[in-house]
């Protein structure tokens, strides 16, 4: 049987999506796209740029309306939901915005803490608190005053993983979270990806056209592709595709790092 010893965390779905269709004009970007995401997983969902990763991660916070189809949260219909009750619900997401959104003139603590402070739920002392545990979470003890614009790339995508945690989402989102970044820091964020899975049993969605992060962090892997995911599995099983296109896409990948490689 399937239980605790091997991993396996729970069968409860943090997420479900069906026949999700969205059109900007008339350029139709999700094409009828199912998609089922489990609580306590890292989920990476790859494709091509321009295929509609990151209109799909702001369709599951809300923040997006599908033309067609049903998103549920935990069980909740999120279509038709708004107001307070879409508030409850995005409360238990944070999102880890491709470029960071760090506020360039607040310090990294202020930065950690704005959301806590919008919140008005915690006192002063609280709030530095929850910004400390975090900032020692992903290794920024010591850097509380300084400003993003002092910090690597590397760095600042820790803060705003930190700034995600300080919120204590039960699903954080993560939109390209290696982009941009050097092997090496890519290899970082990508534990500290693992880890909040694996020590903080947080629901990881990690949208990325990266194949070695999601073959190093996902539990599974879904590739989306003309609006559709067009196969879906294990790494093991994702890297065994008999697809052509996903075939095509891991070797595509491989090649262009072949050429990056020092
Ligand atoms: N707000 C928007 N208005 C119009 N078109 C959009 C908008 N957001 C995304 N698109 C279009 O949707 C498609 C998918 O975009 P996106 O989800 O950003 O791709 P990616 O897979 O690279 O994240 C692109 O053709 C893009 O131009
Ligand atoms: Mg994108």
């Amino acid at each position: 049987m399937a239980g605790i010893n091997q991993g396996v965390i729970s069968n409860n779905k943090a997420i479900e999506i069906y026949q999700l269709h969205k059109w900007f004009r008339d350029n139709h970007v999700l094409r009828g796209l199912d998609l089922t995401i489990q609580a306590g997983t890292a989920t990476a969902i790859v494709g091509g740029s321009g295929t509609g990763k990151s209109v799909l991660l702001k369709h599951m916070v809300g923040l997006l309306k599908p033309d067609a189809g049903s998103i549920l949260v935990f069980g909740q219909e999120i279509t038709n939901t708004s107001g307070r009750k879409l508030e409850d619900i995005r409360r238990r997401f944070a999102m880890v915005f491709q470029g960071s959104a760090l506020l360039n003139s607040l310090t990294i603590e202020e930065n950690v803490g704005l959301g806590l402070v919008e919140q008005r739920r915690l006192i002063r002392q609280q709030i530095e608190e929850v910004v400390r545990e975090k900032l020692t979470l992903v290794g920024l003890r010591g850097k509380e005053k300084q400003l993003p614009g002092e910090l690597s790339g590397g760095m600042k995508k820790r803060v705003a993983i930190a700034r995600a945690l300080a919120m204590d989402p039960e699903i954080i989102l993560f939109d390209e979270p290696t982009t941009g970044l050097d092997p090496v820091m890519a290899e970082h964020i990508d534990t500290l990806i693992a880890d909040l899975k694996n020590k903080l049993r947080k629901t990881a969605i990690i949208v990325t056209h990266d194949m070695d992060s999601a073959f190093r962090i996902a539990d599974h892997i879904c590739m989306i592709y003309e609006g559709r995911i067009i196969e879906e599995g294990t790494p093991a099983e994702f890297r065994n595709s008999q697809n052509p296109i996903v075939e095509q896409f891991i070797s595509r990948f491989k090649r262009q790092g072949a050429v990056k490689a020092p």
